[in-house]
C-alpha cells in the first residue's frame, strides 16, 4: 500500500533511508559523510510532509519517494519544474516491484500538481539507480553537481499532465 507520510513514521523512513544508503552507496560515499538516522529523523520530523509517500508491507514501512517543486537553481527558465527525490527502498525488499510502483505515484502526484517537466538529482556512480531512471524515460539533461565533494547529474524527465 503506498500512502502519505506521517510525521510518526519519522523514525522507520529514517532507518530505512540509512539502510538504503549504507547499501547502494557504500562504494561512492565515504562513511564519515553517510547521515545517520537521527539526523534524518530530524529532517523528516521539522520538514512539511507535503508530497511525501511511504510503501507499507504488512504495517511496515518499505520504502519512501518525496515529490516538490523543483529549487529555482534546477527551474531556471522552464517555469513550473517538479522534483523527485527517491525512491529509497529497504535493501531486503528491493526488487520485488516496491520502487517502480513508489516511483509511479510520485509521477502521477507531479502530474496532478500540474508540473509538465520534473528533475531529480542522482550521484553520477550510481548505476542501478540511474537504470532505474533511464528505463523510465529520465535523461541527463547535461547538469552536473555535487553532494558533499560526490559528482552528480541531474535528470529530467517530461510528464504527460
Ligand atoms: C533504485 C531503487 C529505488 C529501486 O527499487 P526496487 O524496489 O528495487 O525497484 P523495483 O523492484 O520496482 O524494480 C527493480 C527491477 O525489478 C523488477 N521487478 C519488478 N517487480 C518485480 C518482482 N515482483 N520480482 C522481481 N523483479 C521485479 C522491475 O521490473 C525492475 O526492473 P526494471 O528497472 O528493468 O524495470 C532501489 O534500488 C533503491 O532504493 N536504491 C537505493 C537508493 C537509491 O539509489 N535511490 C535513488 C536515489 S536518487
Amino acid at each position: 500500500m503506498i500512502r502519505p507520510a506521517a510525521r510518526e513514521d519519522a523514525r522507520a523512513i529514517a532507518e530505512l533511508e540509512v539502510r538504503a544508503w549504507r547499501w547502494a552507496f557504500v562504494d561512492i560515499v565515504e562513511d564519515p559523510l553517510m547521515p545517520t538516522v537521527e539526523e534524518r529523523e530530524a529532517c523528516w520530523t521539522g520538514e512539511p510532509l507535503d508530497g511525501a509517500f511511504v510503501a507499507e508491507l504488512d504495517g511496515r514501512v518499505m520504502g519512501v519517494v518525496q515529490v516538490g517543486p523543483a529549487p529555482p537553481q534546477d527551474a531556471g527558465a522552464h517555469g513550473a519544474v517538479g522534483r523527485l527525490r527517491g525512491p529509497y527502498v529497504e535493501p531486503a525488499a528491493q526488487g520485488a516491484g516496491l520502487g517502480a510502483a513508489l516511483h509511479a505515484h510520485a509521477l502521477a502526484a507531479l502530474e496532478a500538481a500540474g508540473y509538465a517537466t520534473a528533475i531529480l538529482w542522482v550521484f553520477t556512480a550510481n548505476g542501478h539507480a540511474r537504470g532505474f531512471y533511464e528505463r523510465r524515460g529520465w535523461a541527463a539533461d547535461g547538469e552536473a553537481g555535487a553532494w558533499e565533494g560526490v559528482a552528480e547529474v541531474r535528470l529530467r524527465r517530461t510528464l504527460t499532465a
